[in-house]
């Protein structure tokens, strides 16, 4: 039985023996905890509540769901910071490499591959019985220094091919999933289709997405490929355009026959932001859906630079943030993992890309700088609890 077919039975066999004998073997992989694992307990209503610091962690509770909870690393801090290292095994179920799997970390020169940061990812995964997720293939951004002088229109698809067999054929059969293409859509440059201006675009025309996915899929069968965007949340002109865009992007390779398992949503939210729309968000994850697509939540925070300085009224502001986009989300079923763009607000790309003018440090993911869980944890662990258990099931 494959891994996949394996948990669905775990979690929903008619007999309760099948689940219990499934889930056994399930613990000897080490998807599972024993949160799901164990047969489900009631609660009794007169315990009182834990303190937050030692609740169930959230990959416990995502699992409860079928759902998966992880975050996005980096190998060097995982060394430096075994208390941060600690905290990631604890809450996380999937490890998605932040920068190493880039073309400007893993391609020192035209000819080389530097795989150091990603084999340490993956072994710290392997090591606490995570999943791993790769992170990107194509993306106009992070391209080495070489990549304009040395790419030209005769040899870029020479270089793609190369490129996705080697790195995705280094780690085939331990990857969950693939982002293989990265915010390849921009309806507001004006295009046809809505493809943005990329080197990817003026090399190969825009034929590059799907041979970026034929060639993924030759290399490793068996990972999930998905395409990531962000700026598709809120209800607002331009996300509405993105969601378009997004949605005629994904109909047109499903029914190429291309192979793409899941859209990708980047989440990266604005705490400021009130439009919010279930009923149009809800509606695109429907349509997406409807395809045949898992939904990943891929890099989800929320940025806290316009937010009130007090600690306190900006970190339940924060949370509340969480929650509604959460809420909303999850009742989508083919939502199947929330990955957060970070663990701690000590390591996080907001704090150099999103900084507050008042100096104050960012405050935009679910623990703190001391490791702490914070109202945004709280947030996220309540939605996963308010939320279905999923039929489909991502691992
Ligand atoms: C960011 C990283 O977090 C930073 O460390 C790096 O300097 C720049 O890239 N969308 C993406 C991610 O798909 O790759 C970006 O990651 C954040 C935005």
């Amino acid at each position: 039985m494959n891994r996949r077919l394996l948990l669905r039975s775990a979690l929903y066999s008619a007999t309760a023996a099948t689940a219990l004998v499934a889930c056994d073997q399930l613990k000897k992989t080490g998807l599972v905890d024993t949160a799901i694992a164990q047969a489900p307990t009631v609660q009794s209503p007169a315990a009182a509540a834990p303190p937050l610091q030692g609740q169930p962690s959230l990959k416990r509770r995502a699992a409860a769901k079928g759902l998966l909870y992880g975050a996005a690393a980096q190998p060097q801090i995982l060394t430096a910071e075994p208390d941060f290292a600690n905290s990631f095994a604890r809450e996380c179920a999937i490890l998605v490499s932040e920068n190493q799997l880039k073309w400007e970390a893993l391609r020192p020169t035209p000819t080389q591959f530097n795989f150091a940061g990603g084999d340490a990812l993956l072994a710290f995964a392997q090591q606490h019985q995570m999943l791993f997720r790769g992170h990107t293939l194509v993306w106009h951004n992070a391209l080495p220094g070489w990549f304009r002088e040395t790419l030209t229109r005769a040899n870029a698809r020479h270089f793609l091919q190369e490129h996705i067999a080697t790195v995705v054929g280094r780690y085939a059969g331990k990857v969950h999933s693939w982002d293989v293409v990265n915010e390849a859509i921009a309806p507001e440059e004006n295009r046809p289709r809505g493809v943005r201006h990329t080197p990817w675009l003026e090399l190969l025309g825009a034929d590059y997405i799907q041979l970026a996915f034929q060639m993924a899929h030759q290399a490793d069968p068996q990972a999930l490929l998905v395409y990531n965007d962000y700026g598709l949340d809120y209800d607002t002109v331009q996300d509405a355009s993105k969601r378009a865009a997004v949605l005629r992007l994904l109909e047109r390779l499903k029914s190429a026959n291309v192979p793409i398992h899941a859209l990708g949503m980047q989440a990266h939210l604005w705490g400021s932001e009130t439009r919010f729309s279930p009923e149009k968000l809800g509606q695109f994850l429907q349509q997406v859906a409807d395809l045949d697509l898992q939904i990943f939540i891929t890099e989800l925070d929320v940025a806290d630079v316009e937010l009130p300085a007090n600690v306190a009224e900006r970190d339940r502001l924060v949370a509340d943030h969480y929650r509604r986009y959460l809420d909303i989300v999850l009742a989508q079923p083919a939502v199947t993992a929330v990955l957060t763009w970070g663990l701690s607000d000590r390591h996080t790309w907001l704090t150099s890309f999103q900084p507050r003018p008042d100096g104050l440090p960012v405050r935009p993911l679910p623990l703190d700088q001391q490791l702490r869980r914070k109202p945004a944890w709280e947030a996220i662990a309540a939605a996963f609890d308010a939320t279905s258990v999923r039929q489909l099931l991502s691992i």
